[in-house]
């Protein structure tokens, strides 16, 4: 792999103007660009106002301040500090102004850098945003590497690039500083930052998360907060506040955003078990329209089986995908309803159609660790199929599955032990209000994950075998 290095510039004060901009080694390969370009998203200058009123609140007079992947060093710009240092990846980011007094911007790979631990009075910042299987075998190398000198570090694999940014600023702040970071909302009920989540409530330190509905980022598909982490604190008390658009906050009763708790994510006690939407490897690839079904002359049961993707175009009420449903809005509606049915050797004609299938799909994440590119295990037909996001409803749509159909995406299965309970189970979700027991996404947008419906189902089949006795 091609290396693209700036020698010339290594080491180097390179600014005559700005003598406070260094560069260092970095190495960036040219598959980077795609990383730093899904990454690049600068803070709105009123974030990072805010960002740093919530520190000088708690710190007036922050001496030492590191901000990790600073982009053009604008958090250098506000707030009141001793002194700041930034380190960027990436050296076109460097800052097009001159810096305040007592800042410096370093182009250096943030988990390159050494003896840093504890260095800090605080970390400020928003770090990249980058999905786990984005991120290549060679950067989570070189960061495991630097983390797993921290004592209690617990590596997971599903992680986001933002959680090894927070761990990163944890270390590298002193025993009584502060990381005052901008990242997604999310951070602080996914499983996959649950590691991090309980090192912080191991330590006690006392956390304040700032949900910020409208914080204006240019392109971001989650909803971000403001993650304030006070090692000084030992209260172990996690705080929970609303931004309002004129950036005054008030106190929330949980990461809900309502006075109930969150649903507990449980792997299914019993047969009775939620399972996510199948992932073929491409939906458009994998998930025919009626039209493509016809032209590529492939058979239903043989080629193809009834699958959905999608329930934003139903309506809750009908509380059965049946033949005659499926017909009218999926089949004769020109959505996707067809999937592959890779359970057996392709027909002639599944294999004409796979053939016409390019080089993105299949060398794609999924379809690329496949032993045949195409194949997948066919999961079984749920009893109940539902959507696993909702918004300005009570709970997700959901039906029972009448003509077998496969979940697909967006759209998850239960299966329930015995066919005798599906319509029990059905119905005692239908009745549920599950809107203020989710963490909110974006705009309004809830999720609720397979292990949130597993803990419901847990739950459900207990009263359900309560009444039976
Ligand atoms: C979300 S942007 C934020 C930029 C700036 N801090 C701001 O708030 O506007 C994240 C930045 O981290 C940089 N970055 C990504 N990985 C890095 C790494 N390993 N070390 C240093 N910087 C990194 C990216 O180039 C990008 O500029």
């Amino acid at each position: 792999m091609k290396k693209i290095r700036h020698p010339e510039k290594i080491g180097q004060i390179v600014d005559s103007k700005e003598e406070r901009v260094h560069h260092l080694e970095v190495d960036l390969d040219e598959d980077d660009g795609e990383y730093l370009s899904r990454c690049q998203v600068d803070t709105p200058p009123k974030i990072v106002d805010l960002t740093w009123r919530l520190v000088n609140d708690r710190r007036p007079d922050v001496d030492s301040v590191v901000d990790f992947g600073c982009g053009d060093a604008r958090f250098a710009s506000a707030g009141k500090w001793g002194s700041y240092v930034g380190y960027e990846i990436d050296p076109k980011r460097a800052p097009k102004s001159r810096l305040p007094c007592g800042a410096s911007f370093q182009v250096a790979d943030a988990f390159g850098v050494s003896s840093l631990a504890g260095c800090f009075s605080a970390c400020v910042g928003n770090p990249p945003y980058v999905r786990h299987h984005d991120l290549g075998g060679a950067w989570l190398a070189k960061t495991e590497s630097r983390l797993s000198q921290i004592d209690g570090y617990v590596s997971d694999g599903r992680s986001n690039a933002y959680v090894y940014f927070m761990w990163l600023a944890l270390d590298c702040v002193a025993a009584n500083g502060l990381v005052a970071m901008v990242v997604p909302y999310e951070w602080s009920s996914r499983p996959a930052s649950a590691a991090l989540r309980k090192f912080i409530s191991d330590k006690r330190w006392g956390v304040d998360i700032y949900h910020l509905h409208e914080a204006g980022f240019e392109r971001v598909l989650t909803t971000a907060c403001i993650a304030i982490i006070d090692k000084a604190s030992k209260t172990g008390r996690w705080k929970f506040h609303d931004v309002a658009p004129d950036l005054s906050t008030r106190p929330l009763r949980s990461v809900t955003r309502s006075s109930e708790r969150r649903l507990d994510y449980e792997e299914a006690a019993t047969g009775t078990r939620a399972h996510r939407g199948l992932s073929p490897g491409g939906q458009e690839a994998f998930v025919l329209t009626e039209e493509k079904r016809i032209h590529f002359r492939l058979e239903r049961g043989r080629d193809v089986v009834p699958a959905v993707t999608s329930f934003r175009h139903l309506e809750s009420k009908q509380a059965t995908l049946s033949e005659s449903l499926f017909r009218e809005n999926y089949i004769n509606a020109g959505k996707p309803c067809w999937l592959l049915n890779t359970a057996a050797d392709p027909s002639a004609a599944l294999g004409v159609y796979l053939a016409t299938i390019g080089e993105s799909i299949r060398a794609n994440y999924t379809c690329s660790a496949r032993r045949e590119w195409w194949r997948f295990p066919m999961p079984r037909p749920p009893h109940i199929l539902y959507a696993s996001g909702f918004k300005s409803t009570v709970a997700p749509k959901m039906f029972r599955n009448d003509i077998g159909a496969i979940h697909v995406g967006g759209i998850h299965g239960i299966y329930c032990e015995r066919a005798g309970m599906v319509k029990s189970v059905f119905d005692r979700l239908s009745e549920m209000d599950l809107s203020s027991r989710v963490v909110p996404l974006s705009n309004g947008f809830l999720k609720l994950e397979v292990h949130q419906m597993n803990s419901i189902l847990n739950a459900l089949v207990h009263e359900l075998q309560g009444n039976s006795q």
